[in-house]
């Protein structure tokens, strides 16, 4: 998710479950090709499984990126087809390509010929004034003809007209069933449905239907409910039997960030919704808000934050609450 996650909350969300899918925010094919490459794509081996998601809309541009990241190591490369923002949109690519399945069909078969790895679409049920039916429809045809490994399908329509990007999330209605008939009708594509998702619980029901959940800000914020999903969805056990044992496993990670330089904010401001609801919480997010961005702040910080949370019930039993 642009402007929020980055590879040290991906290395957090890790500790959290060893079995979910990690992905990347959306990084442009000009990001990859002329960016600073070490900066936008560097991950450290902690994240795998991790998909990588472009955006972009010239085959060839897809093509060298998706090498470059396969290259670099990632699991899956995933192509962004909703996200509605003008800047994006100017780029033609994004949602604005709901409206031009071909070439969202040439962009994949392009990366498909350039990786062996598998190849993703995410996208919406449809923009503006398209008919969901007809339009997910089209854009399914059109990326299976090319080879596509799975889609993802954020459940709701973006208006590229008259709403930001952020309303694009909220308000357009979600309509959970609009996946589910794309999912009988396409039995053999591997299916995931993305919006609205709160809970880990919810996203196990939605199993019934589909073959995968993506779960964007509802992980983000709350993130102790990661924990819930390797029992939940998985049938395996947690990675760690608390929170606080997850934190804790984060510890080695940070300080060899530290080490190299990275600041302790630029990974503590991924945790603040790690306990949620728990006493003590409120001053566990202060003692880091405080102190986490000081110059020379080190693991002492977290330390220190952790030794304020009273998580007698940061057990098992407030995940699954
Ligand atoms: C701050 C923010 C940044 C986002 N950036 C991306 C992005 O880079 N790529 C993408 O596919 N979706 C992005 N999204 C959309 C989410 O992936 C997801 O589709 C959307 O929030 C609905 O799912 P949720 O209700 O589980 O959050 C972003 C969402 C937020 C809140």
């Amino acid at each position: 998710m642009m402007e929020w996650t980055d590879r040290h909350c991906r290395a957090f969300h890790r500790v959290l479950t060893r079995q979910s899918l990690l992905y990347t925010e959306m990084i442009t094919t000009g990001a990859v090709l002329r960016g600073d490459r070490a900066r936008l794509l560097a991950f450290s081996a902690d994240e795998h499984p991790v998909a990588v998601q472009l955006g972009g809309s010239d085959p060839g541009a897809l093509a060298q990126s998706a090498r470059i990241c396969s290259d670099l190591g990632y699991d899956e490369i995933n192509l962004n087809v909703g996200c509605p923002s003008d800047r994006v949109r100017d780029g033609r690519f994004g949602a604005c390509l709901m409206a031009e399945p071909a070439l969202v069909g040439e962009c994949v078969a392009a990366m498909k010929a350039a990786v062996a790895i598998p190849v993703t679409v995410k996208c919406r049920i449809g923009i503006d004034n398209q008919d969901p039916e007809a339009s997910l429809d089209t854009l399914t045809r059109a990326v299976v003809t090319a080879g596509v490994d799975a889609l993802i399908v954020h459940a709701r329509k973006a208006w590229l007209d008259g709403l930001s990007p952020k309303e694009n999330r909220d308000i357009p209605p979600l309509d959970y069933d609009r996946v589910y008939r794309l999912k009988r009708a396409h039995p053999q594509l591997e299916i995931s449905i993305n919006g609205g998702i709160a809970s880990v619980e919810d996203a196990a029901r939605h199993l019934a239907h589909v073959d995968g959940v993506m779960i964007g800000r509802a992980a983000y914020q709350e993130p102790w409910r990661l924990l819930a999903v390797d029992p939940l969805v998985h049938g395996v056990a947690p990675p760690h039997v608390s929170p606080r044992a997850a934190l804790e496993a984060y510890f080695p990670y940070v300080e060899r960030e530290l080490a190299r330089g990275t600041r302790l904010h630029a990974m503590t401001r991924h945790i603040l919704g790690l306990f949620h609801g728990v006493p003590g919480a409120r001053a566990f997010r202060r003692h880091i808000a405080i102190n986490a961005v000081k110059p020379g702040a080190g693991i002492a910080v977290l330390r220190d934050a952790l030794a304020q949370v009273m998580d007698a019930r940061t057990d098992l039993a407030h995940i699954a609450a």
